[in-house]
């Protein structure tokens, strides 16, 4: 029997943080390795136009960017399909079919559009948009799993939708996905941990390739509670709670495991071990991107490769969609 379509994607919108590699990228890595899934691993780089970058040099270096990325951190083009969805046109299309059956106030619901509209800032219309190109990117593979962090879990509710929409309408054509979530959907703000640890502030971000100088100063200045105690307790004690899951998602404890270790350390040598477990973790990933980062020819050949073994599958599925619609003669 074949084995089920796992598909994710990741925007090239600047440099990872660890809540993108304990929320997403170490999973893809793991899912790839456990051999059980097809899987097919993508630079949302269409998604990334929502915010233009200063210069079409800049947003290709991004991309080369998050390429050495996703291959530092493990992802390999022999396990894996990896590819950038701009270089298939059969994504598109299937937004723009979708996009006739999507209700326009799903799509004003969605939290990252409600956001920006409600800080007054004027929101284009690809933000709009933006979670049914997400809905297309999944839908083509016939994906069964889709890995993510937890924020992006109304765009997945929106693709079932739109999958069994489809379907009643038009016949069995989708497959409805499901998310899988690590145990970290969530990492959290270093400055304020009641808030998502998110790109748009950079400042509030432990970034993957953070020197282990920066990782042990940003660490140390995390924000915490006025306690002592090193415990899990979200509610009083996000701050501690977030580095708890931070170390516990780089050394593979669990947290009992982490809190019997920090019994009678203070919040600094908490923090030591935390940052220091963090530094060592991401060694090997600094080291290989750097050498990656010397290789253009070599990351333009995995995406020009992978898009091509993608567009394949892609191209199959947008003929179906065509059919079933009846604008394919
Ligand atoms: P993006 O590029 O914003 O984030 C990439 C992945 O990182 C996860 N993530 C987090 N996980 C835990 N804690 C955090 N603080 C944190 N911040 C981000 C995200 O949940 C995501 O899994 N819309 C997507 C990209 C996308 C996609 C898709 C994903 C486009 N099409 C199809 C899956 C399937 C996004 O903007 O991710």
């Amino acid at each position: 029997m074949s084995k089920p379509i796992l598909v994710s994607g990741i925007q090239p919108s600047g440099r990872l943080h660890i809540g993108n590699y304990l929320g997403a990228l170490k999973n893809f890595v793991d899912l790839q390795n456990s051999g059980k899934y097809s899987c097919y691993f993508f630079l949302a780089d269409l998604h990334s136009l929502t915010e233009y970058p200063a210069n079409a040099g800049e947003q290709k270096k991004r991309i080369l960017e998050l390429t050495a990325d996703f291959l530092a951190a493990g992802l390999d083009p022999k396990k894996s399909l990896i590819y950038q969805h701009s270089q298939i046109p059969a994504h598109a299309e299937l937004t723009w079919i979708l996009s006739s059956i999507a209700p326009e106030g799903d799509l004003r619901r969605m939290t990252q559009y409600k956001d920006k509209s409600a800080r007054g800032e004027e929101a284009n219309a690809g933000l709009l948009f933006y979670p049914i190109l997400m809905a297309a990117d999944i839908l083509i593979y016939d994906a069964k799993f889709v890995p993510v962090g937890n924020d992006q879990d109304q765009h997945l509710e929106l693709t079932r939708t739109l999958a069994r929409k489809f379907n009643s309408k038009f016949g069995k054509t989708f497959v409805e996905p499901q998310g899988l979530h690590t145990a970290t959907p969530r990492v959290m703000s270093l400055k304020d941990p009641t808030k998502k640890m998110s790109k748009s502030q950079p400042e509030t971000c432990l970034f993957l390739d953070d020197s282990p100088a920066e990782i042990e100063k940003k660490i140390k200045s995390a924000t915490t509670d006025s306690g002592s105690a090193v415990r899990y307790d979200q509610k009083e004690k996000p701050g501690i709670s977030n580095l708890l899951d931070i170390y516990c998602g780089v050394t593979g404890k669990t947290v009992p495991q982490a809190i019997k270790e920090s019994k009678g350390k203070n919040y600094g040598a908490f923090k030591q071990a935390v940052a220091a477990a963090v530094v060592k973790h991401l060694a090997p990933f600094r080291t290989r991107k750097r050498e990656l980062m010397t290789h253009n020819a070599k990351l333009k050949m995995v995406l020009a490769a992978g898009s091509a073994r993608a567009a394949k599958v892609a191209n199959v599925k947008i003929a179906e969609v065509k059919r079933a619609i009846g604008i394919a003669l």
